[in-house]
């Protein structure tokens, strides 16, 4: 039967591809936008652009207010306490970034940094860096076979020389949401730090960091139906304390001479030069947008949908799906056939998927893939995106075999 998606209309995009006979199946990448935060680009760039936190001009303040009212909203969105508690960054990866660099000061040789075995690069690479560069020890939290971390190693292998825990909340390769409030109560008794990479498990549900119990969570606005460049950084009060500012530039000074200077606290001691205005405040309709959506409702399509893709998949001889999927996404591979030459075919009839090692070369090498295919959903996609992508994967297998 087919099931429509309520709320396509309202990303104009999607008619558009539609058009180019394109079926956009790629949303844990980047989402299509809401008209929304069209909207409130171009009445931020109609109306007269100016630079945040300097000026005295009447641009500059609406500016200011637009982009502070946005802090307010995305803390909002997350349930932090304060909105000196939310930091805006680039995206995920530079939020990651800039902990790696800014807690680097608080390792010593020989402690321990725990991630997990399906991390995302973003939430792998800076941490492998930091451990390199001090001598630490990168402990790898194993999987079960469902593909969620396995709590009971996970708990064994955090211990009093845990200096800090990063874990994906909801894995871009797998689907699986990752067993937190467990892990991080433990990690946090073993006195260390906690991290929750945020970027897929934020566009699903609303998530709230003050009942997760995390000291950072961190996100992109692009996978959340807003516009590229833009991340947040969200920290626990008492941990951003422990930051120490890692870019230096305007913006981010307290007071500075020749030889020496003084910096300001979060939020933009940490928002060193020209934040990205537009996109920040683009962020803030985006939220605004999602806010007035039935949450409910999105998640019962979310989830319907997704029944469709895993038995239509489960279904299919040779098709084999990596881990349990939860929400939202799978990945499979098909026995006997390259993941490259089913992309290739799928993209030639117009399906827009991701095919790879979906930054994270690790988990696929653990599983003795050099690839596979991601199927992944949002909001806008309907029954018939779904239909669409099995008929091409039908016609391509019969073609391949
Ligand atoms: C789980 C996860 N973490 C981090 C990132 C990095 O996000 P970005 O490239 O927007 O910084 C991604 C992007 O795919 C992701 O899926």
């Amino acid at each position: 039967m087919f099931q429509p998606s309520p709320w396509r209309a309202d990303f104009p995009a999607i008619a558009a591809l539609q058009r180019q006979h394109q079926t956009y199946l790629d949303s844990a990448a980047t989402t299509q936008k809401p008209q929304a935060l069209l909207d409130a680009l171009n009445h931020y760039y109609g109306h007269g652009a100016a630079n945040v936190h300097r000026a005295q001009h009447l641009p500059g303040a609406l500016a200011t207010q637009a982009f502070e009212t946005s802090r307010d909203k995305v803390a909002a969105w997350l349930n932090a306490a304060d909105a000196r508690q939310v930091i805006f960054t680039h995206g995920a990866t530079s939020a990651l970034n800039l902990l790696a660099y800014g807690l680097e000061h608080g390792f010593n040789e020989g402690d321990e940094i725990a991630i997990s075995a399906l991390e995302h690069h973003a939430n792998l690479l800076p941490w492998q860096q930091l451990a390199r560069r001090r001598n630490l020890r990168l402990v790898i939290l194993p999987l079960d076979e469902h593909g969620c971390i396995d709590l009971n190693q996970a708990l064994q292998l955090i211990g009093p020389r845990t200096r800090l825990l990063a874990v994906s909340q909801l894995s871009n390769v797998l689907g699986t949401w990752q067993p937190l409030p467990a892990l991080l109560a433990h990690a946090r008794a073993q006195g260390a730090l906690t991290v929750v990479d945020g970027a897929q498990g934020v566009v699903h549900g609303r998530h709230d960091v003050q009942q997760l119990g995390c000291d950072f969570y961190v996100f992109s606005s692009h996978k959340l139906y807003g516009p590229e460049g833009v991340g947040v950084l969200y920290g626990r009060q008492h941990a951003l304390q422990q930051l120490l500012h890692w870019q230096f530039g305007g913006e981010m000074v307290q007071l500075a001479d020749y030889h020496s200077a003084s910096f300001r606290p979060a939020p933009l001691g940490f928002e060193a030069g020209t934040p990205p205005i537009a996109g920040v405040i683009g962020l803030g309709a985006t939220l605004d947008y999602l806010a007035s959506l039935d949450a409910s409702a999105v998640e019962r399509h979310e989830a319907s949908l997704h029944q469709h893709l895993l038995r239509g998949l489960a279904d299919r001889d040779g098709v084999r799906i990596l881990g349990t999927p939860q929400t939202a996404l799978a990945s499979f591979v098909v026995d006997g056939v390259h993941n490259a030459d089913i992309a290739h075919l799928l993209t030639e009839q117009g399906i827009a998927v991701r095919a790879g090692h979906h930054c994270a070369m690790p988990l696929l090498q653990g599983l003795g893939l050099d690839g596979a295919i991601r199927v992944s959903l949002a909001l806008y996609n309907d029954s018939d995106d779904v239909q669409r992508f099995f008929d091409a994967l039908d016609q391509g297998l019969e073609m391949l075999r």
